[in-house]
């Protein structure tokens, strides 16, 4: 075991020191004086504002740009939506065009107009207020890219792009009345591979708030401004300006996104592993002292006193011989969870080993989650498959209902949850909803192409029927007598949660954060090993405790195993809410719902996975167990 893990290091350690990626497709070239688009994205809650890295993530609701109450500029034939991937709707990109007028190399330092809204009421000065105060974030997309703030790492000093730019201004002074940023210094920066040819490099923009009257001239004066406060009591107008500058840089187009995936602190990902590697060496030791080392003792003791025919007791995990293999009880829910638990495990390998490949650019938006839901698509015969064959293995013989329950059971569950969290975001007015043809997008791939997958797989599964058992189950069953207190399911599954989370929790820092702040998460390497060492250990304490609980004489272990299996689903949900205290200061409830639904969906998926992990990994230490016994 220690072998493998040292062999995928030696592997893996190139990829995971730099965030890995492929370029993007094609370069765009550009000639003078073409039109370059600009695309409006969603606005999103900043976790960082301006001066204050510790601040708290105020929203969890985006809304979209041409959002009526924001007064933003429409283009003149109106916003058009751009195409999407799916997994870029589903983590609420809502991308549109723009009333801005960039061509390349044009216009260099020239002040211009967006539009004059002269009509911003009281009501929507109110709105927009509210967004200033709640750290709310423009994004906006040139060529692919994002357009960032260009900031300085505090630890580090290094310079990095920061995705987004501040909708206005409410710290320090402008406490009480945020000013809201109406004017905007748009930076281009271009590489010129050759003499005629351009390529967009770069995108940075400076928001500023000028104030004064907002029917002359524009001035774009920032210097000698006075910031702009919105009136929440009468209408008004509010005058957007531009300036694009065009500046040359050395970056090429292959490393151009380099600026954006700034991985702050790359020292704590490092902790983080060395951390988890710590947990394996000390699991493997403790493993190997324990059980090989009582287990070889046991078998060569059970062995010789058949051999020498002495009247003896048994003891320990060899009384419940005639048990082990007992039908649990609900054999029917643990195979379907099993069975999707090794779909959904089967999914989130592949999807690693994507990422670690590079193919999840990220000029390539939402291809993660589009990665993740079409391998969650094409697994499902993994997950009828397993279903059906662990369930034949328990002893259940009714293998349409099984085959059926797998198929549909959790795919609505999860619908109906994100259903409802949706229904909450239409209420609370944010664009993130999932829009109704995407819904349907789903539907038809859950139950269109997974189900009947999932079918063909449970065919398969139960045309290959049980597994052989090493020792047949006896007619009577036997008394269970009491066991230790930390045996008990409940305080197992805590108790050996611990390994796996405390391999992964730095991790898991960094997945919440870029799953909730909308922060771009690329240190995929880092991942994948995190991954693969919760895997292990899960698979190795699963196995121990089970192990304790035969020699307790505790012959119901089936349930136990996938419990303890997922033990660290507890300790990741009671983080998640540890994260909420320290890192959200969420005012909505609609905000709190919407966390607290995906904490939870996050949780039962990682119970499932791990749970799943557990359970095979013991089924498989059992039977080699009692395979190595001589049973009269
Ligand atoms: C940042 O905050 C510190 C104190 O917390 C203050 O002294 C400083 O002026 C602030 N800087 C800006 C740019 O607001
Ligand atoms: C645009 O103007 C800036 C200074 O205002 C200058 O540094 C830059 O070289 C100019 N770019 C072009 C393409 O003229």
């Amino acid at each position: 075991m220690r072998l493998v893990l040292a062999a995928t290091i030696a592997f893996l350690s190139p990829i995971c020191i730099q965030a890995f990626y492929l370029p993007g497709a094609a370069p765009h070239d550009y000639v003078v004086g073409q039109q370059v688009d600009l695309f409006v994205n969603a606005l999103t809650p900043m976790l960082i504002s301006k001066n204050n890295t510790n601040s708290k993530l105020k929203s969890m609701i985006n809304y979209e740009y041409y959002e009526p109450k924001l007064k933003f500029c429409v283009p003149d034939d109106g916003a058009i939506k751009q195409p999407e991937s799916l997994g870029s709707i589903l983590f609420g990109d809502r991308i549109f065009n723009s009333k801005y007028d960039i061509k390349m190399q044009k216009d260099n330092g020239t002040c211009q107009t967006l539009c004059k809204q002269s009509d911003v009421t009281a009501d929507d000065a109110k709105f927009i207020n509210d967004r200033i105060r709640e750290d709310y974030a423009l994004n906006w997309l040139v060529d692919g890219l994002p357009a960032a703030e260009m900031k300085k790492d505090s630890k580090t000093g290094e310079l990095f792009y920061d995705l987004g730019f501040n909708l206005g201004n409410n710290d320090g002074p402008f406490e009480d009345y945020p000013a809201l940023n109406n004017h905007y210094d748009i930076v281009l920066k271009y590489h010129k591979p050759t003499e005629n040819t351009y390529r967009i490099v770069g995108v940075l923009v400076w928001p500023s708030s000028i104030g004064g009257s907002q029917t002359g001239e524009p001035t774009c004066d920032t210097q000698n401004a006075t910031p702009l406060v919105l009136s929440e009591t009468e209408t008004q107008t509010v005058h957007y300006t531009y300036r694009v500058t065009w500046s040359e840089s050395d970056t090429t187009w292959a490393t151009r996104w380099d600026n954006y995936l700034h991985i702050f602190d790359p020292r704590i990902h490092w902790f983080s592993l060395i951390n988890s590697f710590v947990i394996v060496l000390f699991l493997c030791v403790m493993v190997s002292m324990i059980l090989v080392r009582s287990v070889s003792r046991d078998i060569s003791r059970y062995n010789a006193i058949d051999l020498s025919e002495d009247v003896q007791e048994d003891w320990g995990w060899k009384l419940v011989h005639g048990e082990v293999f007992r039908t649990p009880q609900n054999p029917m829910v643990l195979s379907v969870m099993v069975g999707n638990g090794a779909q959904l495990c089967s999914m989130v390998g592949v999807t690693l080993v994507f990422a670690l490949m590079g193919f999840l650019s990220p000029s390539n938006r939402g291809s993660l989650a589009t990665v993740m839901m079409v391998c969650w698509t094409l697994f499902g015969g993994i997950g009828g498959y397993f279903s059906s064959r662990v369930y034949a293995s328990l002893g259940g013989t009714n293998r349409k209902k099984n085959s059926f329950l797998t198929a549909t059971v959790l795919p609505s569950f999860v619908f109906i949850i994100v259903f409802l969290l949706n229904l909450c975001l239409l209420v609370a007015g944010s664009s993130g909803a999932v829009p109704f043809g995407t819904m349907l997008l789903i539907v038809v791939l859950w139950f269109g192409i997974s189900a009947p997958l999932s079918a063909i797989g449970s065919y398969f599964g139960s045309k290959q029927g049980a597994i052989h058992h090493p020792v047949r189950v006896n007619q009577i069953p036997r008394q269970i007598p009491p066991g230790p207190k930390y045996l008990r399911p409940w305080a197992a599954a805590l108790l050996s949660g611990i390994l796996p989370f405390g391999a992964a929790f730095v991790e898991l820092y960094f997945v919440l954060s870029s799953l909730f702040a909308s922060r771009a998460y690329y240190a995929f390497g880092f991942l994948a090993l995190t991954a693969g060492v919760v895997a292990l250990t899960t698979a190795t304490v699963t196995i121990l405790f089970t192990y304790f609980v035969l020699c307790a004489e505790e012959y119901r272990w089936h349930w136990r195993a996938f419990l303890t299996g997922g033990g660290s689903a507890f300790w990741v949900f009671a983080y998640g809410l540890f994260y909420w205290a320290s890192r959200l200061s969420l005012d909505s409830l609609s905000s709190v719902f919407i966390y607290l639904g995906y904490l939870f969906l996050l949780t039962l998926l990682d119970f499932l996975v791990t749970g799943t992990i557990g359970f095979l990994a013991s089924y498989w230490a059992v039977r080699r167990l009692y395979s190595a016994i001589r049973i009269d």
